[in-house]
């Protein structure tokens, strides 16, 4: 596979148009490529279309338009079919979004591959599949990767680039020009491994929270207060490797010599991995809901709340 020259190289196609086929759609467009949208479900994609239009509208009023052109610019590189061999026609990438099951997936990716030139990367967006799963019915899996996003990826732009062990250097690197061109921030795993890493240090995260609530240690507000008005400030410009090394006059070596044999006894003392499902655990699920209750009223404020807060955080970010 050849570099990426841009000359040929404008359509992408998106499978699926649920919540992250529409946002790859936006991201997409946002850049500048056509974007093909497909959806097995008749009308679907039509409607998602329709949706983006006024979420375009709407950022745009808000100053937060991603990329160089007017929303209405953006919305006309937008079409929509229900037809799957038309809707490949042309396109250099593809990139699914159907629902997390295996088997859709492979199947999706066999049709797929029949429909397309050699040269065409087949991209999926899988959350927990790992490539040699979700691509175990291509033949020609050098050109196959999983670009995972992070929930919306819009406003968070990290995309983690996980490698079939088929798949080509090209590959890896064309996927990365056109996920830096389009405004994501692509990181790249140099083999799969289960949970990827974004999904590994939340769980680990999630697994020493869980422990702390649960050993009587603290509550669940407080928990949730330790990343939100703690650790969470700084990492949401530098991460753990940075900010270590900032903390010690000499940095990160320094640091080590100074804090690693704490980190490692305090390490050590972790529990084993905590049952989420267990009776225990009931406690911890009620102490949420007295907080927040779990009724949809309750639940979709915050929602709301959340993701005005994130675009904020996504507009500071921008002008930083
Ligand atoms: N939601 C998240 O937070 C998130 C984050 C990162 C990655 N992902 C991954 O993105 C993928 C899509 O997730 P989602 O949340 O957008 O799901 P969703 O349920 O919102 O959308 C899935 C869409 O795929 C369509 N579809 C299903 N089977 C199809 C097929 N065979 N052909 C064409 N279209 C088909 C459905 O009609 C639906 O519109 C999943 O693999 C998920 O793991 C999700």
């Amino acid at each position: 596979m050849k570099k990426m020259s841009q000359s040929n190289m404008k359509t992408i196609t998106v499978i699926g148009s649920g919540l992250i086929g529409r946002s790859w759609a936006m991201v997409f467009a946002s850049g500048g490529y056509s974007v093909k949208m497909y959806d097995n479900q008749p009308g679907q994609a039509a409607k998602a279309v329709t949706e983006l239009g006024k979420q375009m509208t709407e950022l745009e009023e808000g100053g937060m338009l991603r990329g160089q052109l007017s929303a209405t610019q953006q919305l006309a590189l937008l079409s929509t079919y229900d037809d799957l061999p038309l809707a490949l026609q042309g396109a250099f990438f593809v990139q699914e979004c159907v629902f997390e099951q295996l088997e859709v997936k492979q199947n999706i990716f066999q049709d797929v591959e029949r429909l397309v030139g050699k040269d065409v990367i087949l991209s999926s967006s899988t959350s927990c599949l790992v490539p040699s799963n979700v691509f175990s019915k291509v033949q020609d899996r050098s050109r196959c990767i999983v670009s995972h996003p992070v929930n919306p990826p819009y406003l968070v732009k990290l995309v983690e680039l996980v490698p079939h062990p088929d798949t080509t250097v090209a590959v890896m690197d064309n996927t990365h020009t056109l996920m830096t061109r389009v405004g994501q921030v692509p990181v790249r795993l140099k083999r799969e491994i289960d949970g990827f890493t974004v999904n590994r240090v939340q769980a680990a995260i999630i697994a020493e929270s869980w422990r702390l609530v649960q050993d009587g240690i603290i509550s669940v507000q407080d928990i949730d207060l330790v990343m939100s008005e703690g650790l969470g400030m700084r990492y949401a410009f530098i991460g753990p490797m940075e900010t270590m090394h900032l903390n010690a006059p000499e940095g990160l070596g320094d640091y080590m010599r100074r804090y690693g044999e704490g980190i490692q006894r305090v390490l050590r003392s972790f529990g084993p991995v905590p049952d989420l499902c267990s009776e225990d655990a009931r406690s911890i699920v009620d102490g949420m809901c007295e907080l927040i209750p779990n009724d949809q009223q309750h639940l979709s404020a915050r929602r709301e709340r959340r993701d005005q807060l994130l675009m904020g955080l996504a507009k500071l970010k921008k002008d930083q």
